[in-house]
């Protein structure tokens, strides 16, 4: 099977790792991919976010099977407009991806089908969001209704930071009952029928230890989770994923592709944060490393409606963590165009990967940064403990003059300190 694999961060390298460890992909591109990619997937340019040049490479590479991975391709409707030439795609259709494109719509589809989800106001000026604030109170919780790259959301006690964030918003503005309690990322496969869920993961969002300072796309993640509930997939599959599948299939835009569900466990039980329509980054690269099923076989279920066929998804025992590396001044605007060094030498370090996010390679064929997060350096080990003790040598031996990263990714979970609120 030839893939085609659409984007180039550290979600996307983890996708060509693991297609690349199944037998049966024989070939593999990457559009436009980065310097890690390089070395598994042929690259080609492409304006990832217009569906024609998606669905044109797609037809010139004559692909089997073509895996879109950032939101932002699939909201313009490129896994239509590959659909459109009889070629397999996974991702949801445009119409499917609102889910993720629009906070309104998913509140709506999680009403209509009964998922737990925060109490939320959807405004259309100041003066609504100033009375939902008020009516909600503080912690606020203020979103912008549309694609924001991970940055669209603040949550302060500060009722002025509350009303400038909602005014900076591009649109309309969701404001939220605040969610107390952990946070996990369930990501489900799914052909718009059947719901595979895969194995739970934590991100962590604040740019600083300790969850301070600023959102950001994610600092981190580790995978799974000791402290969740035994039954937490199975409460997910029944209460959240499989009534949102089918609310989509309902009402005509079936959703098949990667369904992930952001969801914070509170002291009154589950609430979806968030949907979005594609693999989570950086989670995705702690759960594929896990996962031992061969990827291209479970893609390709899920993109022509044959999940029921493939086999029950199988897991390695153990744990993996990973620690993004970002640049200097991200999540502000980047400090780009930095030489990375040591990248050999963290790969060679027990149960280490270094997956690249933000990577490019110069004029000379040096790897040097070319975005906020540049590396997720990604360990797997017997437990957490282990997971993490390598994963920070790795980063201990990346170099990339001003880059910084969190010291405290899985901590607490090594420590049994993650607590669900009320729970005995
Ligand atoms: P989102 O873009 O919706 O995932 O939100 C980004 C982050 O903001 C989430 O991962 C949470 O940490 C936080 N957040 C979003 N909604 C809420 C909420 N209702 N209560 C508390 N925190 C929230
Ligand atoms: N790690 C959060 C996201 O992918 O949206």
């Amino acid at each position: 099977m030839k893939v085609l694999v659409i984007g180039g961060g550290g979600r996307e390298h983890a996708l060509c790792l693991a297609l690349s460890a199944d037998p049966g992909v024989t070939e593999l591109h990457c559009a436009p991919g980065n310097a890690g990619i390089a070395a598994l997937a042929t690259l080609h340019p492409v304006n990832a976010t217009d569906p024609t040049a998606v669905a044109d490479l797609a037809d010139a590479l004559d692909a089997d099977l073509v895996v879109i991975g950032p939101e932002g391709p699939l909201v313009a409707g490129a896994a239509d407009a590959v659909r459109l030439r009889g070629i397999a795609c996974f991702g949801p259709s445009a119409a499917a991806a609102v889910l993720e494109g629009s906070k309104a719509f998913a509140k709506e589809v999680m009403a209509y089908a009964e998922v737990p989800t925060a109490m939320a106001r959807v405004c259309d000026d100041l003066d609504e969001v100033a009375a939902a604030l008020d009516a909600f109170g503080p912690p606020y919780v203020v979103k912008d209704d549309g694609l924001a790259a991970g940055k669209g959301v603040v949550v302060t006690e500060d009722r002025e930071a509350a009303l400038a964030h909602a005014k900076a918003c591009s649109g309309r503005v969701v404001i939220e009952e605040f969610l107390d309690g952990p946070e996990v990322s369930v990501f489900a496969l799914t052909d718009g029928q059947t719901v595979r869920a895969l194995l739970p993961a934590q991100d962590f969002k604040r740019v600083g230890d300790g969850d301070a300072g600023p959102n950001t796309g994610g600092m981190g993640a580790y995978c799974p989770l000791p402290w969740a509930p035994a039954d937490l997939l199975e409460q997910v599959t029944a209460r959240v994923l499989e009534p949102t599948i089918a609310e989509m299939r309902r009402r005509g835009t079936p959703f098949a592709g990667l369904l992930y569900a952001g969801l914070a466990m509170t002291s009154r039980g589950m609430r979806v944060i968030e949907f979005n329509a594609r693999f989570g980054d950086p989670e995705t690269q702690v759960v594929l490393a896990l996962l031992r099923n061969p990827l291209g076989a479970l893609l390709e279920a899920a993109a022509i409606g044959q999940l029921d066929k493939v086999e029950p998804l199988n897991w390695r025992e153990g744990s993996a963590v990973t620690v993004v590396v970002a640049a200097p001044n991200y999540p502000g605007p980047p400090v780009t165009g930095g030489a990375i060094g040591g990248l050999d030498e963290a790969n060679a370090a027990p149960g280490v990967q270094v997956i690249h996010a933000g990577t490019a390679l110069d004029g000379a064929g040096a790897v040097v940064s070319s975005g906020g997060r540049v590396l997720c350096v990604t360990a797997t080990g017997a437990d957490l403990a282990e997971a993490r003790s390598r994963v920070y040598t790795g980063v201990a031996a990346v170099t990339l003059d001003g880059s910084h990263h969190r010291t405290d990714i899985a901590l607490a979970a090594e420590r049994g300190e993650v607590i669900i609120p009320g729970a005995s």
